[in-house]
């Protein structure tokens, strides 16, 4: 199987279990484990802010993050296929008690035109004073897509002439960084948070840190704590964490070229993907235009001996490249595909050992 549904499915390596095996461990909850403490310095810098804060998921950063910047009551500005709107339970609700104003976008980038129209007018004691906007880069939902920094600035610069607090959903923030040549310090020194995960294309098994200011790092720590995420002997993992931003940075552009490849590739054989909308490590096939339902796409794909996942667009599916996906596997995936979605092939499986024509 070539396995292309998710960049989260990576294997530690073996130089990175290896890195886990070594670590220097102590109890994180008593800040005694020096991997852990290592981790966090280093990627305070890297995503320039002052503090940073090992946790075990991205989720629990974003989350953290919403917290720390608002109370309840307040309103979230958010973009409508972003992460934190749609995959995490509802979570902004229910942990910081926000109401979420979602802005619609085609691939993830809000203008600033989108955020100054969407302010709560500051005077009207009837509505939510809009207090957070938080941003996505690279957009999962909208097709792995990078912000131009120059964009960005010009976002943040909006939220910022009406107040607002800014939180960077940066989990694949070192895929845009790889993609647009912008130092990810340079993005993550314009938000007020920033949250990293390293157990995508990082290749890490688990972990996540969120950034700030020396000023709320304290709280930030003290709500990791209150949402069950203070850790013991975290070093174990942690370790490949360090191990990850020293080998597995620049290569992510081999995972970048290898999007560009497939969706080269696709292009070529006929199939719905639009080159020009790729950009770093996700490829969009928009299978609903050759009259295919997602789900028996996904069968048929499946029997062609690839898998691929569902986007948050109706009707579209998404191939992820990552470390475990070669130049090979992208080779044989295009004729796979090709194959699976042309109609030709008959009859296609459902399920990995139950194959059910239909
Ligand atoms: C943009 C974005 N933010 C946050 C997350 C949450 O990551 P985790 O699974 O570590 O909680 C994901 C996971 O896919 C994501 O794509």
């Amino acid at each position: 199987m070539i396995d292309l549904r998710s960049d989260t499915l990576t294997q530690p390596t073996p130089g990175m279990r290896r890195a886990m095996a070594e670590a220097v461990v102590g109890d994180e909850q008593k800040r005694e484990d020096p991997t852990v403490i290592a981790l966090e310095e280093r990627a305070a810098e890297l995503l320039g802010q002052e503090e940073a804060v090992y946790l075990p998921t991205a989720t629990m950063g974003n989350q953290i993050a919403l917290r720390l910047l608002t109370e309840p009551g307040d309103e979230l500005l958010v973009e409508a296929r972003a992460h934190i709107y749609r995959y995490e339970l509802g979570g902004p609700a229910v942990h910081a008690g926000l109401a979420l104003k979602p802005l619609a976008t085609e691939d993830g980038r809000l203008t600033p035109e989108q955020v100054r129209a969407a302010v709560n007018p500051p005077r009207d004691l009837h509505m939510a004073p809009t207090r957070v906007l938080a941003l996505e880069n690279t957009h999962n939902g909208g097709g792995g897509r990078v912000w131009a920094l120059d964009r960005y600035r010009a976002v943040v610069a909006e939220a910022r002439g009406h107040g607002l607090a800014v939180h960077l959903d940066g989990a694949r923030l070192l895929n845009a960084s790889v993609a647009a040549g912008v130092r990810a310090a340079e993005y993550g020194r314009e938000a007020d948070t920033v949250t990293l995960c390293l157990s995508k294309g990082l290749g890490c098994p688990l972990g996540a840190l969120v950034a700030t200011s020396r000023e709320l790092a304290p709280k930030a720590r003290r709500l990791k704590h209150l949402f069950g995420g203070a850790m013991r002997q975290a070093g174990i993992v942690a370790a490949a964490g360090l191990y990850a931003l020293d080998h597995h940075v620049d290569r992510l552009a081999d995972d970048h070229a290898n999007a560009r490849r497939l969706v080269e590739g696709l292009a070529e054989a006929g199939m719905p993907v639009d080159p020009a909308q790729v950009e770093s490590n996700f490829v969009l096939l928009d299978v609903g235009s050759l009259g295919l339902d997602p789900d028996g796409a996904v069968a048929r794909l499946r029997a062609e001996g690839v898998l691929l996942s569902f986007a948050s667009k109706p009707g579209v599916l998404r191939a992820v490249t990552h470390l475990d996906v070669s130049e090979a596997d992208v080779d044989a995936a295009v004729p796979a595909i090709a194959r699976a979605l042309s109609g030709r092939e008959a009859p296609v499986a459902v399920g990995l050992d139950a194959p059910t024509p239909y």
